[in-house]
């Protein structure tokens, strides 16, 4: 579905961290619906590189891109050369921002702050010398274990990501007061669908939990998952608010929810109905208690109001729509 009447034809759009979940799945929507438009992809991709968590550093994986016929750049965002080899050879329009440790249990507080926020700044003046605007990702996190509904405003992070993602808000901010650039950002909340495997266990638990019924194993939740509630966003909402978001004159930072949270346990009832089983749930003690959020629940009247974004997915549609690319998944990837 296409979001935006203008056809972007001419047009230079950069997205970093192309190669990942999110990231792709915005080359794939500019491909099919903005045939004209030039997408240039960055991502440093996955090497053997781990944090001491032992999940991978970054988790830009090739196959997220296969059918993608842009331009694919391999690098890091922290390369200061590589940000002035485009800053001189390319002229973005717009730039999407994704590229990020996005591991939320990243321990690595140097790695954090130098990849999410200082080299955001670096983007951020190469945006405002291209004269693009802005759309980035921040996220939930900076809410930590904040009060629902959550609201721009009340942060409480309570992880280092968390830190790092409010850091850059506080950083747009500041560059909202001084530059004639859009700059968006876009508070994600738990994003699922298409395109997450390659984030192996950091993936969301509709995929996990989904592969875990194709394998006739038990659904393993949390005790007490039936009042642990997220508000869980299927991806081509978070790929309207984006695209929403890239020609709004009202620069801010803005949650991308549905307003509406949902249980763990609703996921696997809906999961099980979608598959046709009826696997008994296993609970398990919830090891993360301290840096979890119980409750989250995105305020999206700003982002309503301000990008037009209005949330099309109920989890019901959305795994509905979604479960023919979990199985799909497994088959080829899992099994
Ligand atoms: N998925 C979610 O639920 C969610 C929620 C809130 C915020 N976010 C944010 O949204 C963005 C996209 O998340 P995602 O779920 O697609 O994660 P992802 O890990 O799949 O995508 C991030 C991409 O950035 C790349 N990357 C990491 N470090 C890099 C570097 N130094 N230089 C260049 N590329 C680098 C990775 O290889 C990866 O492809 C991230 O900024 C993340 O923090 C995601």
């Amino acid at each position: 579905m296409r979001y935006i009447e203008d056809d972007l034809k001419d047009k230079t759009i950069l997205i970093t961290g192309g190669a990942g979940f999110i990231g792709s799945n915005l080359a794939f929507y500019f491909q099919n619906n903005h045939p004209d438009a030039k997408v240039v992809v960055l991502d440093s991709f996955r090497s053997s590189c781990v944090l001491s968590n032992g999940n991978l550093k970054s988790f830009g994986h090739f196959k997220n891109l296969i059918g993608f016929s842009g331009e694919i750049i391999s690098g890091d965002i922290n390369d200061k050369d590589l940000l002035l080899d485009l800053e001189i050879n390319y002229k973005f329009d717009y730039i999407f921002h994704e590229a990020a440790i996005s591991d939320t249990t990243a321990q690595e507080q140097d790695l954090m702050i130098k990849t999410n926020v200082n080299a955001y700044k670096d983007l951020l003046e190469l945006a405002i010398r291209h004269g693009a605007n802005m759309i980035y990702a921040s996220s939930a996190a900076t809410y930590g274990n904040a009060k629902s509904p959550q609201i721009v405003g009340r942060e409480a992070p309570n992880n280092v990501y968390g830190f790092s993602k409010l850091s850059m808000d506080n950083l747009s901010r500041e560059y909202i007061k001084e530059s004639d650039i859009s700059i968006v950002g876009l508070r994600y909340f738990n994003v699922y669908g298409r395109g997450e495997y390659f984030k192996n266990t950091t993936a969301s638990m509709v995929l996990q939990f989904g592969h875990q019924i194709l394998a006739g194993k038990n659904p393993k939740l949390f005790e007490g998952s039936d009042k642990i509630l997220r508000d869980f966003i299927y991806i081509e909402d978070v790929i309207q608010a984006n695209i929403k978001a890239m020609q709004t004159k009202k620069s801010g930072i803005y949650n991308v929810g549905t307003g509406v949270p949902r249980s763990f346990q609703d996921i696997v009832d809906i999961l099980q109905h979608e598959l046709g089983t009826n696997l008994k749930c296993e609970y398990i003690p919830n090891p993360f208690v301290g840096s979890y959020q119980f409750h989250t629940e995105a305020d999206i009247g700003s982002t309503k109001e301000a990008l037009g974004y209005e949330p099309a997915y109920e989890m019901e549609d959305a795994i509905k729509d979604y479960v023919g690319e979990i199985k799909r998944v497994y088959e080829q990837e899992v099994k």
